[in-house]
């Protein structure tokens, strides 16, 4: 696909990125980077520098690259890896030593001498969070949390979720990140913001009055987010284990939706204001109080324990959460976060329910697969019966547009490079929904009983004790 009349501009940069011989690099950042390059997306000039532990080879990281791309739904393009494998070196670094930081800023500084230009520098550090700080501290100490020596270009910073552990260790880590790095430098990546179908939520509700004006409780009687995937963790054991479904999807990919969803439209949609309006909302969210076992399902796929190697595992593959908010806009409404791995299918999707006594009339956003947008409605059936049938409208994305576009991962290296934050994860939003879900952390941390022990490859735990006044 040519660059297009919406190709954003970039200024050449340079990438640094930390762990690009690791998993996500292999499965997000390398293909991404792959098909930006195809579709002329990334300047000439742009540079990526490859940090790793070890010596990793031109010839390997290019071998790896190749790799990357064996899923790549639209193929390897021979002109783009030509092109990458000229922009690309590897840089052997030991995230403890002093002399490797300084020896990076001087391969930085000559790459800019033999360009004959400053260029932003962009750090992605796709490496497991618990290094974040260490690798932080040093850029800082070493002068690389700023631009070239004449100022003319921008020191960014990348991190991948989950941001903490917990409200202790992510209030660390952002204090740890903005000793460093100033806030707009800073960059955390929430993968689903940068979905597609995820950006049209905001539009839709703003250009849609005949939904938006009925944005409110009065009408709508429940959202719910949900995110299934068939998939179980695969290999990454070690980070999952550590992590469980609540930390991994639903603190982050899952309360960024929602927060999408129904934070109040602000006047612009611009990043400032669309931040602010999706902290409130998630300030305005109640956390689990009481009897939390009636807002929360945990569960765990059956074969996972024997995955993980650990008979006493109670890490959660499986969350539902209930939730509701304090903003009388959303008096009486309830929020439904889902999410499960090792399930029947994969899809996400944002079902928002109008209506009493039931599910039948709602509004469904497809964000992934089949992207498109559903109503249900109620209509007579045909005939000498008052029979109601519940029907379905729906708008498929690939029926009306080219839909072989840009994975998220695509749509995040560019707002990295030119510094767009709307569709990142601010601090307060992070540290909200950390607040929000904390009670639910020590609740776990005491019990164990309520693990739900599920079949693979099935729908998941029964959700339907949950405080809701319908069930799915
Ligand atoms: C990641 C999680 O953020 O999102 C993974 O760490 C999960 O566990 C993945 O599988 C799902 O992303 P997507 O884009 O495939 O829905």
């Amino acid at each position: 696909m040519p660059a297009s009349d919406n190709t954003p501009s970039l200024q050449p940069s340079i990438l640094v990125i930390f762990g690009i011989t690791g998993d996500l690099s292999r499965r997000k950042v390398l293909p991404a980077l792959h098909n930006l390059c195809r579709d002329g997306l990334i300047p000439d000039n742009t540079k990526i520098i490859g940090i790793s532990r070890r010596e990793v080879s031109h010839d390997e990281i290019m071998g790896i690259i190749k790799d990357s791309l064996a899923a790549n739904p639209s193929g390897i393009d021979q002109a783009a890896l030509d092109r990458l494998a000229a922009w690309t070196s590897m840089f052997k670094l030991d995230p403890v030593s002093d002399a490797d930081y300084e020896s990076l800023k001087a391969k930085l500084n000559q790459i800019e001498t033999e360009s004959g230009r400053c260029m932003d520098r962009l750090f992605y550090l796709s490496i497991p969070p618990q290094v974040y700080a260490p690798i932080i501290d040093k850029l800082g100490q070493h002068g690389l949390n700023q631009g070239c020596d004449h100022q003319l270009g921008q020191a960014r910073i990348m991190i991948e979720k989950p941001f903490g552990y917990d409200v202790s260790t992510a209030e660390k880590l952002i204090s740890d990140t903005n000793r460093v790095f100033r806030e707009e430098q800073i960059f955390r990546i929430d993968h689903y913001l940068a979905k597609e179908t995820a950006q049209n939520i905001l539009k839709f509700r703003r250009h849609n009055p005949v939904f938006s004006k009925q944005w409110n409780s009065r009408h709508i009687k429940r959202i719910h987010v949900i995110a299934k995937e068939s998939i179980g963790i695969e290999n990454r054991v070690a980070f999952y284990e550590s992590v469980g479904a609540m930390r991994d999807l639903v603190q982050s990919h899952l309360m960024q939706l929602l927060a999408l969803t129904a934070m109040d439209m602000p006047e612009h949609l611009s990043s400032d204001e669309v931040h602010a309006s999706k902290h409130r909302f998630l300030d305005s969210l109640i956390p689990p109080h009481g009897d939390v076992l009636k807002q929360v399902v945990r569960g765990q796929y059956d074969s996972y324990r024997q995955e993980v190697n650990n008979p006493a595992s109670n890490t959660e593959t499986f969350v539902s959460l209930v939730l509701k908010s304090s903003d009388p806009n959303w008096h009486g409404t309830e929020f439904q976060l889902t999410t499960g791995k090792s399930l029947d299918e994969k899809l996400t999707k944002i079902i928002v329910y109008y209506g009493e006594g039931g599910d039948t009339n709602a509004l469904t956003f497809r964000i992934q697969p089949d992207e498109g947008i559903d109503v249900n409605l109620l209509i007579e059936e045909p005939g000498y019966t008052n029979a109601l049938q519940e029907v379905k409208m729906n708008f498929s994305y690939s029926q009306y547009f080219d839909t072989s576009g840009h994975d998220a991962y695509e749509r995040v290296l560019v707002d990295g490079m030119r510094g767009d934050h709307l569709l990142f994860a601010t601090k307060s939003e992070v540290m909200a929904a950390w607040r929000l879900l904390q009670p639910v952390f020590d609740y776990w941390h005491n019990h164990s009983q309520d693990l739900v022990i599920y079949p693979n490859n099935g729908p998941g735990p029964s959700t339907t004790h949950l405080n809701l006044s319908y069930n799915n």
